[in-house]
């Protein structure tokens, strides 16, 4: 029988496999511990804690090789994601296949703009463009019961994965299809058309990075600038919005005065982009002029920037 490469011997303990299995992910992993004891309790079927509680069990030589098998994969860059099939997001448990993007918990700002814009007492219609896993799309159906959230990816693979975590999360106010863009939004006016699309520019170095260079590049890569989805968003969104109706765009940090004026110039009102943790400008929205005598006003177009995220959210537990 081989040795594991993290293991190096056919039988070792709990505590030596991850103390290998951290060394051996150094250099190409900025968690190289974290993702060592999240590989080593999906191979063992363990929880992370007892993992921990018990350094001293040893592992079986099958386990071992399995074990091995993951860091090597790790190693060569796959995310961590594709190598346990979940991804943890807005304190969701999702599944992921390398037919998704791994949800990033920047999007949670995504999240929490249309949360602010969605009064949970009232119903309200929300379409999710892009759907991946159906990250967004899940968490405000769980977060807004009364609302009927569509989600929609041109990706079949996509929409089945998000088809799949919507009925294990009891996401019954969620539904999903394959659609490009906002085709299939004709049949009602939405109150949010909400998106984070591909926005990262073909050729951008960043592509070729370890973890994301497994991703779909439909699912990151939008033309020579990264805005050719953001363009058509913009272009068909504010047709399909309800009047006083929202449309709520993820975007890159370098993107925030593009998208701006993409939104004003298809007409919306009140816009304002939403910073994310580390600074940077994430999410943009613009608001559809509301009916006469609404009284809460379309707003004054791209002066109304930087905004603060929006308070009172409701956002679940932060994810880790
Ligand atoms: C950046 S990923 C976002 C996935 C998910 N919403 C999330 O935040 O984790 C973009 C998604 O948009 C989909 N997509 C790309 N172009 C599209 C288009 N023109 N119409 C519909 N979906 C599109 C991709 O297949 C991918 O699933």
């Amino acid at each position: 029988m081989s040795a594991s490469p993290a293991t190096g011997n056919p039988k070792v303990t709990i505590g030596r496999a991850l103390t290998r299995a951290r060394a051996a992910l150094e250099a190409t992993s900025e968690t190289p511990r974290l993702d060592a004891e999240i590989l080593l309790a999906q191979t063992l079927g363990w929880s992370r804690p007892r993992l921990l509680a018990h350094p001293e069990a040893s592992i079986d030589p099958g386990c071992a090789r399995r074990f091995g098998a993951l860091v090597k994969r790790r190693c060569d860059g796959e995310p961590v994601a594709y190598l346990t099939g979940r991804r943890e997001f807005w304190s969701l448990d999702l599944a992921v296949t390398p037919d998704t993007l791994v949800p990033r918990p920047e999007t949670e700002h995504l999240v929490e703009a249309v949360l602010g814009v969605v009064p949970a007492d009232t119903p309200a219609t929300v379409a999710d463009i892009g759907t991946g896993t159906g990250a967004v799309a899940v968490a405000v159906a769980l977060e807004r019961p009364r609302a009927f959230v569509l989600g929609s990816d041109r990706s079949r693979a996509a929409v089945e994965v998000a088809r799949e975590n919507a009925a294990r999360l009891d996401a019954g106010n969620a539904a999903f299809i394959v659609a490009d863009a906002c085709s299939a939004l004709a049949s009602r006016r939405w109150s949010v058309i909400v998106s984070n699309p591909p926005y990262v520019a073909e050729g951008d170095p960043r592509l070729e990075t370890a973890d994301v260079r497994f991703e779909p590049r439909d699912a990151l890569a939008a033309g020579p600038l990264g805005l050719d989805v953001l363009e058509t968003l913009a272009r068909q969104a504010p047709a399909r919005l309800a009047p006083g109706g929202w449309l709520v765009l993820e975007h890159g940090s370098e993107q925030g005065a593009a998208v701006r004026s993409l939104l004003f110039r298809a007409g919306l009102g009140a816009v304002a982009t939403i910073r994310d943790l580390a600074g940077n400008e994430r999410v943009t929205l613009g608001r559809c002029a509301p009916t006469a005598g609404d009284g809460r006003g379309a707003g004054t177009g791209p002066g109304a920037i930087d905004a603060e995220p929006i308070a009172g959210a409701g956002r679940r537990t932060p994810a880790a």
